[in-house]
């Protein structure tokens, strides 16, 4: 990580152009960030004065989701490590409650952020390795007290009924070609360890400090081409085939396009994991 203008930068996969380009245009087209952002917010039912973290704001798709369900006097603060990130969510928020820094959460109180009454997490908290220094930075920014919201998708957490259902059947035919044929192991997007359950998961929460632990489970349709578009994006893809080759990434989403092409929409499922900070 290195530091730039305005605070440390990184974000790996999620700065370069292609990958931050590729989720501007993918949020544009598709509901699948922004609905579970708003579950989200909805579940975490901050205070409508509440001052609140948005940990990997991303583009601000989940800062819009909570800015809905603030009042005037609420405050957004979203922080993200990689720039381009940070860039186009300056561009695309303009309410004057929400904040963007470049960064993590860790040094967010030494910079004068925080601390905040509470947080959201969301499509972002596997990304983080690893996941305990993420988690303790997090706690460090909340007031004790403050609720933490991380949304999952929850075969992450090894709940795996949904994708074995009829409807999921032609598109994991053909991931699993895909995969052979890259002679790669897993259609596995790259995950923080200790993520495996939410046994696993409760347990680093507790160890930095957050109790009582609780999920449930949200879930939507995701259309077949969202789903084509999703698995088409360039980090999933580098994941599953094991190479970041743009012919190899192209024959890919061919393949997916021919396998979704008459496929109905796909159950996704997601799990609101909250904590409270001690
Ligand atoms: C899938 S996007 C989600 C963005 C946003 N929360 C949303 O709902 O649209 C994941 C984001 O997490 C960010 N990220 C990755 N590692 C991070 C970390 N350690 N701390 C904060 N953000 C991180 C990435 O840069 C990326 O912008």
């Amino acid at each position: 990580m290195s530091e730039a203008a305005g605070g440390p930068e990184g974000g790996g996969p999620w700065q370069e152009p292609a990958q931050a380009a590729w989720y501007e245009d993918f949020c544009a087209r598709h509901g699948m960030y922004a609905e579970v952002a708003r579950a989200a917010a909805l579940a975490l039912a901050p205070a409508p004065d509440a001052r609140v973290l948005d940990l990997g704001s991303g583009t601000g798709v989940s800062t819009l989701a909570l800015l809905e369900v603030l009042g005037p006097t609420g405050r957004v603060v979203g922080v993200d490590p990689a720039r381009r990130m940070v860039e186009a969510a300056r561009r695309r928020v303009s309410d004057a409650r929400a904040r963007f820094v470049l960064g993590e959460a860790g040094p967010l109180l030494a910079r004068g952020e925080g601390p905040f009454d509470a947080a959201l997490a969301s499509s972002m908290i596997w990304l983080c390795e690893p996941l305990d220094d993420a988690l303790v930075g997090l706690r460090r920014a909340l007031q004790p007290g403050a609720r933490a919201l991380f949304t999952v998708p929850s075969e992450y957490l090894g709940e795996v009924d949904h994708l074995t259902a009829p409807a999921a059947r032609g598109l994991h035919a053909a991931l699993a070609g895909l995969r052979a044929g890259a002679g790669a192991s897993m259609p596995r997007p790259a995950r923080a360890e200790g993520l495996d359950s939410f046994a696993s998961f409760g347990a680093r929460l507790r160890a930095a400090g957050f109790e009582a632990p609780a999920a449930s489970s949200w879930s939507r349709m995701s259309p077949p081409d969202e789903q084509r578009d999703w698995w088409g994006q360039p980090v999933v893809l580098a994941g599953l085939l094991g190479t970041a080759d743009a012919g190899a990434h192209e024959r890919a989403r061919q393949a997916l396009d021919e396998a979704l092409r008459r496929a109905p929409a796909l159950e996704q499922r997601w799990t609101l994991v909250v904590a409270e900070a001690r």
